[in-house]
């Protein structure tokens, strides 16, 4: 039977499904839920020192479905951070860490760009006794006008300082995640990894426009008839994510053994973790973030839509594959598929020599001295001859 748990920047999950910064994680009531479920950590919803600023509107969600099966495949919102009072979730982290004490409570964070306010907010969680930081570098709507969330994670510089701020202000593990809302990931990362953070998240939502409305013309989900560009979630951003993933992984770890991208055992950030999120909803598709490197996989949205206890299916499903392959816990495996990126111009030299070795074969030509037969001697001889003058 495969061991799921997890050790990961000195915290110890009892699996690798971690609940991803969200609505599932918007209160100490539905926190408690998810830990009695069994999830191997929370993260709870992104809190702010002044929720006062923070005004939500509704509709603030659009779904993607599936043409036959009605399947929901993406999800756009257009939700702020958490709107409750920072001093109700300081009671309620307390409350969480008594009731829960073995469960693996992390705090997501985000601030204006002012130190007293990103080290305030740190020391007050700290002290309720969270037992690592997420720093939310990557909401992509709302919160940017405030020179918040993503515009943070957008900007290498500023991101690297209020990490240096955390950091310094920080006694748990600390990891910033990252948007996908950006031409390369692993710049905002490095800032982040240089100033001292344990482990990168990504990716956050993808920024989106779900439809529009050929009726009223109007774009969704719409609010008093108008609407901003929201966050994209949900399987349909899988393959991004993963991509994502994957290039943070060989930034950090290198691209393996036998990897073509010339970083075998080069990796920038060796000893940190990579947390995986977008779009995962099965055991299946944890085990592919895995596999590109990353130590837990973050849920948001398959828990809107599959409730709580879909992790035990996912631990179900999860240790069926580890089974399957003879791994026998996430470390066997953890990366295993990153040496297997390449570069386009060598894809096409593989396909060169294996064409060049099939062409070979169908001729009858000997390549290698095994290949030589005692009664097809002379005709083997014979084909390897260019010129008969
Ligand atoms: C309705 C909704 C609200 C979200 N709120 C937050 C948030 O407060 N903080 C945060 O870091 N990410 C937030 N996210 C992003 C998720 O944590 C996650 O990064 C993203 O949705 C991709 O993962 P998923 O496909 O499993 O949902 C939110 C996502 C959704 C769908």
């Amino acid at each position: 039977m495969a061991d799921l748990s997890v050790m990961v920047d000195g915290l110890k999950l009892k699996n690798p499904f971690v609940i991803g910064s969200g609505p599932p994680g918007t209160n100490a009531n539905v926190i408690k839920k998810a830990f009695d479920e069994g999830w191997g950590a929370v993260i709870a919803k992104t809190v702010s020192l002044d929720a006062s600023k923070v005004v939500n509107v509704a509709p603030r969600y659009a779904r993607m479905r599936a043409a036959e099966t009605r399947e929901v495949i993406g999800w756009e919102n257009i939700e702020l951070i958490s709107d409750r009072p920072f001093e109700v979730w300081e009671k309620e982290f307390r409350q969480l860490k008594q009731e829960r004490p073995e469960g693996v409570l992390i705090a997501s964070i985000m601030e204006e760009y002012r130190k007293e306010a990103w080290v305030e907010l740190v020391e007050r969680c700290q002290a309720c006794g969270v037992d690592a930081f997420e720093l939310n570098f990557s909401c992509p709507h709302g919160l940017p006008e405030r020179k918040m969330g993503a515009a943070m994670g957008q900007a290498p510089d500023i991101l690297q300082e209020v990490c240096g701020w955390v950091n310094e202000a920080a006694s748990v593990p600390v990891w910033a995640k990252m948007t996908p809302n950006i031409t390369h990931i692993c710049e905002p990362a490095r800032a982040a990894l240089v100033a001292g953070c344990e482990g990168i998240a990504a990716i956050n939502t993808i920024l989106s426009v779900m439809g529009v409305n050929l009726e009223t013309l109007r774009p969704e989900p719409t609010v008093e008839g108008y609407t901003v560009p929201g966050g994209y979630s949900c399987k349909a951003v899988r393959p991004i994510a993963l991509r994502m993933v994957m290039e943070l992984a060989t930034m950090m770890y290198g691209g393996g053994l036998g990897s073509e991208i010339g970083q075998a055992g080069e990796g920038e950030f060796p000893d940190r973790s990579l947390s995986g999120i977008g779009g995962v909803e099965t055991g299946k598709d944890a085990a592919q973030f895995i596999l590109l490197g990353a130590s837990t996989v973050q849920v948001c949205t398959g828990v809107m839509i599959h409730g709580y206890k879909m992790v035990r299916d996912m631990c179900a499903e999860l240790s069926e594959f580890m089974d399957s392959h003879g791994f026998k816990t996430i470390e066997d495996f953890r990366g295993q598929s990153l040496q297997y990126f390449t570069t386009h111009a060598a894809l096409v030299q593989r396909q060169k020599e294996v064409k060049a070795a099939e062409k070979a074969a169908k001729a009858g030509l000997v390549t290698e001295d095994a290949a030589w037969e005692g009664d097809k001697f002379v005709e083997q001889s014979d084909k390897l001859v260019a010129n008969d003058d």
